[in-house]
């Protein structure tokens, strides 16, 4: 694993959609694994600002989502589906058809769920997965106690999830309890992984998640165990790491970033 620590969240999701767009670049017909939330916000409008600006081609492309609300049909604007649409595919060329998300309004989640792991295998496997890291530590949403090894499937949000999302659904009653997400086994097998952390309210999961022991208590540990998996944090939300300075050397001389930073 490496921690690369940026001045500012802006600078963090910067990178974030600059390795994306290597990624892009390298290999047009790349697998991608996307995510959502507040914090990738802003590496979607830097990428749609590079395909506007710097010719970026998503015309190749195939992604996958890790996770939707159970319950929501993609045009709901509370939807992730409609999230991804609104920042990102209805902005870029990608080809719709060869974007997924779990269908959330499925009355059959176990096939869903299945049929979902099926459609990654027959791309070819996901290349670059992009992460976010919510505050009990969930990647997707594999809440604590997800085992290490789990696949796409249902799982029940917890309290502090839901009231996260009040902001989103406007009163509690209104938050799905219940959601389909890739398995951190799922994600273990993308070929790289990226985490994308900012903000000082991320900083002590943060800490736990990468410094601390691997535990299905905090999903995003088992990170830990991917061979090559990439963390861009801001300055506070690395506040409580302890390895810093080691961090930071790394990647001042680390070749493979030469040109990204
Ligand atoms: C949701 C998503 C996660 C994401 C998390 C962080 O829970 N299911 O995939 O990582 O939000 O969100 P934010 O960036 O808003 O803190």
């Amino acid at each position: 694993m490496e921690i690369i620590i940026q001045p500012d969240a802006a600078a963090a999701a910067s990178l974030t959609a600059r390795v994306v767009a290597k990624t892009l670049r390298d290999n047009p017909h790349a697998v991608l694994g996307l995510a959502t939330g507040q914090t990738m916000e802003s590496v979607y409008i830097e990428l749609v600002r590079l395909h506007r600006e710097e010719g970026l081609d998503f015309s190749g492309c195939t992604t996958f989502n890790l996770d939707e609300f159970i319950g929501l049909t993609p045009a709901d604007p509370r939807s992730y589906h409609r999230y991804m649409t609104d920042r990102l595919f209805a902005l870029v060329n990608i080809d719709t058809a060869r974007t997924h998300l779990p269908d959330g309004t499925t009355g059959d989640v176990r096939a869903e769920s299945q049929a979902y792991e099926d459609r990654i295998a027959a791309a070819g496997g996901i290349d670059l997965q992009l992460l976010g890291i919510g505050r009990d530590g969930h990647i997707g949403f594999n809440e604590p106690m997800s085992a290490l090894r789990s696949r796409t499937r249902e799982k029940a949000l917890t309290p502090e999830t839901i009231l996260h999302n009040v902001s989103v659904f406007g009163d509690l009653d209104s938050v799905p309890r219940r959601a389909i997400t890739m398995g951190v086994g799922t994600i273990l097998e993308s070929r790289r992984c990226l985490l994308l952390a900012s903000g000082v309210e991320k900083a002590p999961i943060v800490a736990k998640a990468l410094e601390g022991p691997i535990t299905a208590m905090v999903s995003a540990s088992a990170l830990q165990l991917h061979p090559r998996c990439s963390v861009i944090v801001d300055e506070a939300a690395a506040s409580k790491l302890q390895g810093k300075a080691y961090y930071r050397w790394v990647f001042e001389n680390e070749p493979e970033w030469a040109d990204l930073r």
